[in-house]
């Protein structure tokens, strides 16, 4: 399902080519969607189009933004760009583009999950989020020294949650028998664990922080 913020008439009919589409003059007037949108489409010549991609992420963090220009303009694609659109292109290619980058984006979005924005990150140091239901398990996410971090929650030596213990610096001790770890890169710094534990990329994309899980 897409969701077009436009009026051009040519850019829905293609788009209703490849999927349903629902769509508005503006973000704010969209009807109520329950589904998930695979792609959001703005047309960038819209009033206030590059602050819609922020609202966007904010409402569905893994959904493909993209913008399309109707006339040349090189100031306004490139801040689009800055401005976190995920494809930017012009109207005539705007359908073949946006299917092609589905295609990769689509197994993308399963391995990244949303944790917070960046502007919560001001202020709050060490765990700053717990995910409890990811693919690969618990993960713990901290603020340390002005970067993000993402690692195991679950102690390897007999599965506390690691992110229930002291982290001093960027040590964190597990609250059962004090196995200690460094969180940036999964290092075991003391036992009884044997095991390090797994950490995993931290991404900042369009105000949002993410983690991501590669493949293999
Ligand atoms: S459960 Fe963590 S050290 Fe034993």
């Amino acid at each position: 399902m897409f969701v077009a913020i436009t009026e051009d008439s040519l850019v829905l009919r293609n788009l209703a080519r490849a999927g349903n589409v629902t769509s508005a003059k503006s973000f704010a007037g969209l009807p109520q969607i329950d589904e998930l949108p695979s792609a959001v489409v703005i047309d960038l010549d819209i009033k206030d189009a590059l602050p819609v991609a922020a609202q966007v992420k904010a409402r569905w963090a893994n959904t493909l933004i993209a913008g399309f220009l109707s006339y040349p303009n090189r100031k306004l694609w490139e801040s689009a760009e800055a401005a976190g659109f995920d494809l930017v292109t012009t109207r005539g290619a705007l359908a073949a583009q946006l299917n092609e980058k589905l295609s990769d984006w689509q197994g993308r979005s399963k391995q990244r999950v949303r944790v917070c924005d960046v502007a919560d990150l001001a202020g709050r140091l060490g765990v700053v989020a717990r995910l409890s239901d990811l693919p690969m398990g618990p993960v713990a996410v901290y603020h340390i020294g002005g970067e993000v971090f993402a690692a195991q929650d679950v102690c390897p030596h007999a599965g506390a949650q690691l992110s229930q213990g002291e982290l001093s610096g960027a040590i964190i001790t597990c609250p059962r028998h004090g196995s200690q770890f460094d969180v940036r890169t999964g290092e075991r710094v003391r036992g009884p664990a044997d095991l390090g534990i797994e950490t995993y990329r931290v991404e900042m994309d369009g105000g949002q922080v993410f983690v991501v899980k590669d493949e293999g």
